[in-house]
């Protein structure tokens, strides 16, 4: 038998721990809980008659092609159906800038492994998605954070340290414009831009994430960074998206858009991992774009979860007073919020305490890829009830006061 397998596993494994969070989230299963933790869209908002439809339609018709191995860069009808639903987001792209991936981490996952050598600058927001802090771990990259603001990540501050970088040119600028996990903060026209900007200035591209663009509940639609892009010369943005919010995180499609030997690349390294994504997956978001009537459903979906954020951000005022000195964003999309906590509490010991009071976060220093500050606490305010909501902005309050 061998003993030592640490000796033996790969350099890029060597250090990586995997998800910080996993070990918080196996406390969670007390029913008692009110969880704001996980990211996960409402159960409400599915379309079950929609999917159950299409599937058995699809089953009957393709049975043979679904159980059959497929194309590697996706199938030819879903990525048509995407070109049409771009276009109404003023993004114009044909076949070859499209690959269909198996979610939004898979697409994270190619592109750190597309284009990361151990010891590469990264730049990432402060802070950012804990899942893409994941997925560039993997390949050893440096990171370099930009501290978010109240409209975006501080585009002077990285024009500052690119330039302090002098030779070492960063491989790619990762943001998450619209509604970002974790902050819920959305990025001003100027600063998408002024990134923009940068980008052709030195020459670095950005990978654009996102999956919550549709979700806006309140203010005007602020153009893509690779919409804004097009209207340049184009080619400096890699786009990200994801069907988990929309439709369903379980059928796990997604699709990358970019530049045509970007996208080429990518379906190499897709042809060493999945393979192809799942034809029937595909065949359903085929179905959520052409046949579900997913306009009137994604209205609806904004309703549902403005309601949500409105009972949350409501009772926020009423049980965490100025004199706490807490305080947290007003999203204006999305399905995060940031709350940031005196100085003094550490959010990951904090959730510990939480556990008393029978409500979870996530604790804010899983969202940096260096240097991560202790006090501040990501919510999810799509999945629990309105009721449960109010009752765990309560319950927190509780916990918090324990500890000023
Ligand atoms: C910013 C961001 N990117 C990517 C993803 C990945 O989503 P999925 O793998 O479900 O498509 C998520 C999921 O929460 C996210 O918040």
């Amino acid at each position: 038998m061998i003993k030592d397998w640490q000796s033996r596993f790969s350099d890029n494994l060597k250090e990586y721990g995997g998800y910080s969070i996993g070990k918080l989230f196996a406390l969670l299963s007390d029913p008692e809980i009110i969880s704001l933790a996980g990211g996960l869209p409402s159960p409400d908002m599915f379309l079950k008659d929609g999917m159950r439809t299409a599937s058995k339609n699809r089953l009957q018709e393709n049975i043979d092609t679904i159980m059959q191995y497929t194309n590697i860069k996706g199938e030819s009808d879903l990525i048509k159906a995407v070109i049409k639903f771009l276009k109404r987001d003023n993004i114009a792209v044909s076949e070859e800038n499209i690959v269909i991936t198996s979610s939004g981490q898979h697409g994270l996952d190619i592109l750190g492994r597309l284009f990361i050598n151990p010891g590469d600058i990264v730049m990432i927001d402060r802070p950012t998605f804990a899942g893409a802090i994941v997925a560039f771990q993997l390949q050893r990259p440096e990171f370099i954070g930009i501290d978010m603001e109240e409209d975006g990540p501080n585009v002077r501050s990285y024009k500052k340290k690119i330039e302090e970088l002098k030779n070492k040119k960063p491989k790619f600028m990762y943001v998450i414009p619209d509604f970002q996990n974790p902050s819920g903060i959305t990025m001003s026209l100027k600063k998408r831009e002024a990134l923009l900007d940068i980008s052709y200035e030195y020459d670095i591209p950005i990978i654009e994430d996102s999956p919550y663009r549709d979700l806006r509940y309140r203010g005007e639609t602020i153009p893509s960074i690779y919409e804004l892009d097009q209207k340049r010369e184009g080619g400096h943005v890699i786009g990200l998206y994801t069907f988990s919010k929309l439709f369903c995180p379980g059928i796990r499609v997604g699709f990358n858009i970019g530049p045509k030997d970007v996208i080429a690349r990518m379906t190499n390294i897709k042809e060493g991992n999945v393979l192809n994504t799942p034809k029937y997956n595909q065949d359903m978001c085929t179905a959520f774009l052409t046949e579900m009537d997913f306009e009137p459903h994604i209205e609806k979906c904004r309703n549902y979860y403005r309601e949500k954020l409105n009972v949350f951000l409501q009772t926020m005022e009423k049980y965490f007073p100025p004199e706490m000195g807490v305080s947290w964003t007003k999203p204006e999309g999305g399905l995060f919020l940031w709350v940031t906590l005196p100085e003094h509490i550490d959010t990951y010991e904090l959730f510990y305490e939480a556990m008393k009071f029978k409500v979870a976060f996530v604790p804010g220093n899983t969202f940096y890829g260096e240097n991560p500050a202790k006090n501040h606490m990501r919510i999810n305010f799509s999945f629990a009830s309105k009721e449960q909501l109010a009752e765990a902005v309560k319950r927190l309050s509780e916990c918090i006061k324990s500890k000023l």
